[in-house]
C-alpha cells in the first residue's frame, strides 16, 4: 500500500494531555486531529442510554448494527461527534460516560467495529490520532508514534480541573480513584491494551504545562519526520 499520508500517533492513559497536545500540534502543523476516545466514548452513550452494562460483550454486541458514528469537523476546527446524526460532542464528556467507554472498549468486537473508520481517516488525511492503540494497532506504520504520559496523581489533578470547568464539581478523590481504575482496566484488557509501541517515544509530562509538553512534543515530532 502507497502511502500518501502523514501520521502522528499519540497513546497514554487518560488525563496525560493527549487531546490537548495533539490538537495544538495538529493546528500548528496543518493536520487533521482525530480524538479516538470520542469515538469510544460516542458507543459507550448510546450502551449507558440503552441501559445495559457496557462491560457485557452480550449486551453491547447486539447494540453495534444500530449504531452510526460520524465524525464532523465544524468552523471552529472542533471534532464533533455524531451518534445517528445526533450530535453529541458535550454529552459524551460527561463524567459518567467516561466508565461506560471504558468498559465497551475491552470488548473485541467493538474494537473491530471501530478500526477501519479510523485508518480510513488517515489514509485520506495528514493525521495526528490519540488514544490508547493507535501506535500498537490502528497505525502500526506511523511516521512518528509518541507515549504520552504523567504520574495518577497530575492527570488526575487536570481532570478534576477540566469537570469542574465544565461545572460538574466532583471530589477529587473520585477523580483519582476513577483515573486508577480506568488505568487498571485499559492496561490489563486483553484487547489492544494500552502499551507503548515499541519504536515509540516516551514523553513523561508531570512536571511540564501545557506549553512546555508542547515544545517537547514539537521537538519529538520535528527529529522523527527529518529521521
Ligand atoms: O481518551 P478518553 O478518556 O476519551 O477515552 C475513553 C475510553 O476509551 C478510555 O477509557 C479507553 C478507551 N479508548 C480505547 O480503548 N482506545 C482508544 N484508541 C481510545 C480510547
Amino acid at each position: 500500500m502507497s502511502k500518501q499520508h502523514r501520521s502522528i500517533a499519540i497513546d497514554g492513559p487518560s488525563g496525560a494531555g493527549k487531546s490537548t497536545l495533539a490538537k495544538r500540534l495538529a493546528e500548528k502543523m496543518g493536520y487533521l486531529y482525530v480524538d479516538t476516545g470520542a469515538i469510544y466514548r460516542t458507543v459507550g452513550l448510546y450502551a449507558f442510554r440503552a441501559g445495559v452494562d457496557p462491560a457485557d460483550p452480550a449486551a453491547v454486541i447486539p447494540l453495534l448494527k444500530d449504531i452510526r458514528i460520524r465524525l464532523g469537523y465544524g468552523a471552529d476546527g472542533l471534532q464533533h461527534m455524531y451518534l445517528n446524526d445526533e450530535d453529541v460532542t458535550g454529552e459524551i464528556r460527561r463524567h459518567e460516560i467516561s466508565a461506560c467507554a471504558s468498559g465497551v472498549s475491552a470488548i473485541p468486537e467493538v474494537r473491530a467495529f471501530l478500526l477501519e473508520q479510523q485508518q480510513t481517516l488517515a489514509k485520506e488525511h495528514d493525521v495526528i490520532m490519540d488514544g490508547r492503540d493507535i501506535g500498537t494497532v490502528v497505525l502500526p506504520d506511523a511516521d512518528v508514534k509518541i507515549f504520552l504520559t504523567a504520574d495518577a496523581e497530575a492527570r488526575a489533578r487536570r481532570r478534576w480541573l477540566e469537570l469542574k470547568e465544565r461545572g460538574q464539581e466532583t471530589p477529587f478523590e473520585t477523580v483519582l480513584r476513577d483515573v486508577q481504575e480506568r488505568d487498571e482496566r485499559d492496561t490489563n484488557r486483553a484487547a489492544a491494551p494500552l502499551r507503548q509501541a515499541e519504536d515509540a517515544v516516551l514523553a513523561d509530562t508531570t512536571d511540564k504545562d501545557l506549553e512546555q509538553s508542547l515544545t517537547l512534543l514539537t521537538e519529538i515530532v520535528k527529529e522523527r519526520l527529518q529521521a
